[in-house]
């Protein structure tokens, strides 16, 4: 009797799903993606053997004026045509360009100013992915800038050295405004890293490198509607900070490559095509303790590696590929692998390690669902319902659950105006890889991950999942810090 309740319960589930997913692939019947739904982790990138183009390298902005410690700059979200594929040109959105935006580079202790102004015809926000900042500067729905108004933020740079991003987080719009080209770089730099003895030339052996799948039609035009399914879009296409098939030449022996997932629901398993390893240095929010070795380092939507490419093995006029599974991202160009550093620092920062395993869980986080279903604790976002109470200056420790299911849905979870520790994966101690700042992490179908956190910072502030289609779905909270 009780074996025929279990799988009468079973089956009535097997039925739902696959309407569910019926629904979904009636509703979005021209995903052009095979498996459906499933395809986050299946679809693929077609390799196309074009012609090599050399990266791009995003500007840094130029300060409109510095007095004393402020900084101001001012930085526009606009539209424009932008050359991504050969032939007819893309209709794109960036920031004082055409597609992307400049690379926002800044020393820890300054205070910024930004003059963000919106020139597109619909509302934007200004985002700081990263950024440790009062929520009234933090760019997230409730700072939203109307199309044709300007608004000034400020904040003061309080963290270390770290590869940040910056996007748009308005509610309804954030996904396809990044997949038309909102993003760029916030690159922080403080005395260890100018000190520190690691490849720093910017756009020579430093590179920042914005990873992103994207959809086309026929005229080339960007196909948001055509790649959308509420597990997020998949693009065919990769561009690497809007080249595609890029290559890079290289002239010393190191090279840094300051990756970031930039796609709105890829994920990146990111190697070299020869199998040797990438060492990083740096996750979302800082430096690593030490350099560590890996063959491969994944990246889902939101997170970002610092990466140094060791080119001293290879001879002159050879090449090497950062690839991801099949696909080719870069391709560097080995010229001459002469006066490159002497060799990578044992130890890059002081950063603490974490292990008090044992400090009380005081929020359980369950992401789970899939396609418009998805939920954090079983709700949906709402602008008007503040979900979690933190008093200023506390440490918590949150435990985040990818809830299992059928599907099994990857959730870069993602947390504003902090970088957290992960203290475990499923109470085992995390790669040493993992063992640093984060803003966004990966969770697996059926995992937990307990995280310490400490909220420094005032106002409200947005958590989520960082595949964009589910967190314009819904799968987003509020967290007030309360002073
Ligand atoms: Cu990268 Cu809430 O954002
Ligand atoms: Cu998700």
């Amino acid at each position: 009797m009780r074996h025929r309740q279990f799988y009468l319960i079973l089956i009535s589930f097997i039925v739902v799903v696959v309407v569910l997913n019926a629904f979904w692939l009636i509703k979005f019947k021209q995903s052009p993606v095979k498996g459906g739904m499933m395809s986050n982790t299946n679809s693929r990138i077609s390799n196309n053997q074009e012609k090599q183009h050399r990266l791009i390298v995003p500007p840094v902005l130029k300060p409109d004026s510095i007095d004393n410690n402020n900084i101001y700059y001012t930085l526009r979200a606009q539209t424009g045509v932008t050359q991504l594929l050969s032939g007819k040109k893309t209709k794109t959105y960036g920031y004082n360009g055409s597609f992307l935006g400049p690379t926002i580079r800044v020393e820890k202790g300054v205070n910024i100013y930004i003059r963000t102004q919106n020139h597109l015809k619909q509302s934007t926000s200004f985002h700081w992915h990263g950024a440790i900042l009062p929520s009234s500067s933090d760019g997230g729905p409730h700072q939203t800038v109307a199309a044709g108004q300007s608004r000034l933020i400020n904040f003061k740079v309080n963290q270390p050295a770290a590869t940040l991003w910056y996007h748009p987080h308005a509610v309804g719009s954030t996904a396809i405004q990044v997949y038309k080209g909102l993003a760029g770089f916030l690159l922080v730099d403080d005395q260890n890293s100018r000190r520190i003895k690691l490849p720093k030339t910017y756009g020579k052996d430093d590179f920042p490198v914005v990873v992103q799948d994207r959809n086309f039609d026929k005229n080339n035009q960007l196909n948001y509607r055509q790649a959308a399914s509420s597990n997020g879009t998949l693009g065919d296409k990769l561009l690497v900070n809007g080249t595609q098939n890029p290559y890079i030449e290289t002239t010393t022996k190191y090279i840094r490559l300051r990756l970031l997932n930039g796609s709105n629901a890829r994920k990146y398993i990111f190697k070299l095509n020869d199998g040797r390893p990438l060492y990083q240095i740096g996750t979302d929010g800082g430096f690593l303790k030490k350099p560590v070795p890996e063959k491969q380092i994944i990246l889902t939507p939101g997170e970002r590696a610092e990466v140094v490419v060791d080119l001293g093995g290879y001879s002159q006029e050879s090449q090497v590929k950062l690839k991801s599974k099949e696909s080719s991202v870069l391709t560097m160009r080995i010229k001459s692998n002469r006066g490159g550093e002497a060799k990578l620092p044992h130890r890059l920062t002081n950063i603490q390690s974490v292990n008090n395993f044992n400090r009380k869980v005081v929020q359980n986080i369950t992401l789970s669902g899939m396609g418009h279903m998805v939920s954090i604790n079983n709700k949906q976002f709402s602008m008007k319902r503040i979900d979690i109470k933190v008093k200023q200056n506390t440490t918590q420790i949150w435990k985040i659950s990818n809830k299992d299911n059928m599907m099994g849905e990857i959730h870069p979870f993602h947390i504003h105006g902090v970088q957290f520790r992960l203290l475990s994966v499923n109470g085992n101690t995390p790669a040493s890889n993992m063992q640093g700042r984060k803003d966004t992490i990966m969770t697996r179908p059926g995992n937990q991950y307990k995280i310490m956190i400490k909220f420094t910072q005032p106002g409200v502030f947005m958590y989520h999942c960082h595949n964009l289609e589910h967190e314009e779905t819904g799968m987003m909270g509020q967290i007030q810090v309360v002073p």
